[in-house]
Order: C-alpha cells, then structure tokens, then sequence
C-alpha cells in the first residue's frame, strides 16, 4: 500500500502543479518575446491582474485624426498574456477618422456601441469590403489587411474592438510614410506621390529625411 502512495506521489503532486499553466499573467520587466512576456510568479497574481478599466472613459479625440485608440492589448493588460485576444476602444468624433493600418498579428472584431461607423478592409487581391455599421453591428476585419474606421454623420461614435492576439501590433500606413525618417526621395520613387504632396504631409505629420 505504502509502495502504490510512493509510486503515486510524483505524479499527485505534478498534477498540481499543471494547476500553473491556467494563466500566465505578463511580467512586464522580461523580454517580450513571439510567445509574450514571461509569466509572474502565480503567488504575486491578484484578481487585479484579470480586470482593465481602462476602456471605460473616452479617448481624447482632439487631434489630428479627430479620433482616439486606446488599446487594452498585453502591455496595458497583463492578464490577456499567452491567451491569444486583446481589445480596444474607438472613439471617433465628428469628421474623425482612425486611417488606413494594418494589425500584423490579429484579425480584429469590430463591435459599434454609440454611434455609427463606416469600416472597411483592402483584400490582397485589392478588392474593398466597405460597410456603415450602426449600434450593436459587428465587422470581421481579417489579419494583416489595411483598413480602416470613420465617423458617419455628425454624432459621435465609439466602437470596442477585439483581437486575435494578445499583442497585434498597430502600423498605421500615413504614419509609416510620413511620420517616419523614410527619405522624401524614396517616398516619391516607392509610392509615384507627387514630392509636394509628400513634403505637405511630412510637415503635418512630423516625418523627417
Ligand atoms: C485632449 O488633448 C488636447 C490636445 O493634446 C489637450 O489640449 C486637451 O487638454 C486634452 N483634453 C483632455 C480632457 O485631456
Ligand atoms: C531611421 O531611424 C532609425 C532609428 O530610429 C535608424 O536606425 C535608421 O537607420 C534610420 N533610417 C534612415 C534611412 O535614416
């Protein structure tokens, strides 16, 4: 009897230790790697870990874009770490646009709570999905393609969206162009813009080179 508890020990005790993969909540001050960040040690975790409120207040949409991102991705939200979905909220006001990006790393799920949006994605065989969604509408924005979110008609709008990945990742295609250090004469000969129109948006967006 005493042989088969002896015998049956390890593995007891290995099967509460399996106990530790439920979750593996982001210790921010590792290296993030493509599986994520290395996990904090399960005693230090606290419901605090798995609760965001950071998506309850509006962005700040005085900008440029008359819109606000305001993610909840791996970075603001530890608890999402190697689960494989994040989240977001879109605040657009009047005139406001979220412009053309992609999310490299997720396929996003658009869900329109106030408002209504107008979305729409860039396939890589270059046909366009566009849609105005009202409250409650959902949009299935596929990984990696451009697209883009703006405001319908005069009332504010907000969206949440959800992601396929803890860490999406975020490359908006103006910015990239015009708000980077991607030479003027590059963008002119990659892109067949006119070099006016690249030095007006490079002023506006703060590129340089
Ligand atoms: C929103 O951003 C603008 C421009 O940066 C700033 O002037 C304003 O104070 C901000 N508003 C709030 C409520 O933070
Ligand atoms: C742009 O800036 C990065 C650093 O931010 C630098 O490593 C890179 O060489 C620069 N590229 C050009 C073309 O100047």
């Amino acid at each position: 009897m005493l042989h088969i508890l002896l015998l049956l020990l390890p593995l007891l005790l290995s099967i509460s230790n399996a106990s530790v993969n439920d979750f593996c909540v982001a210790d921010l001050n590792g290296p993030d790697g493509p599986s994520g960040y290395p996990c904090k040690p399960p005693t230090k975790v606290t419901t605090h870990d798995f609760v965001y409120a950071g998506l309850a207040a509006s962005g700040n949409t005085t900008n440029i874009i008359n819109a606000a991102v305001t993610p909840a991705f791996v970075a603001q939200f530890p608890g999402l770490n190697g689960l494989g979905l994040s989240a977001a909220r879109l605040d657009i006001a009047s005139g406001g646009v979220i412009p053309l990006h992609t999310h490299p790393g997720a396929s996003e799920l658009l869900i329109v709570t106030q408002g209504r949006v107008t979305a729409g994605f860039i396939t890589s065989d270059n046909s366009v999905y566009v849609k105005t969604l009202s409250k409650g509408e959902l949009f299935i924005l596929p990984q990696g393609l451009l697209h883009f979110q703006l405001g319908y008609g005069k009332r504010k709008a907000v969206a949440y969206a959800v992601f396929s990945s803890s860490s999406p990742g975020l490359q908006i295609l103006d910015f990239a162009l015009f708000a980077s250090n991607f030479s003027s004469s590059l963008i002119t000969q990659t892109t067949f813009l006119d070099p006016e129109q690249v030095k007006k948006l490079k002023s506006v967006l703060g590129g340089s080179g």
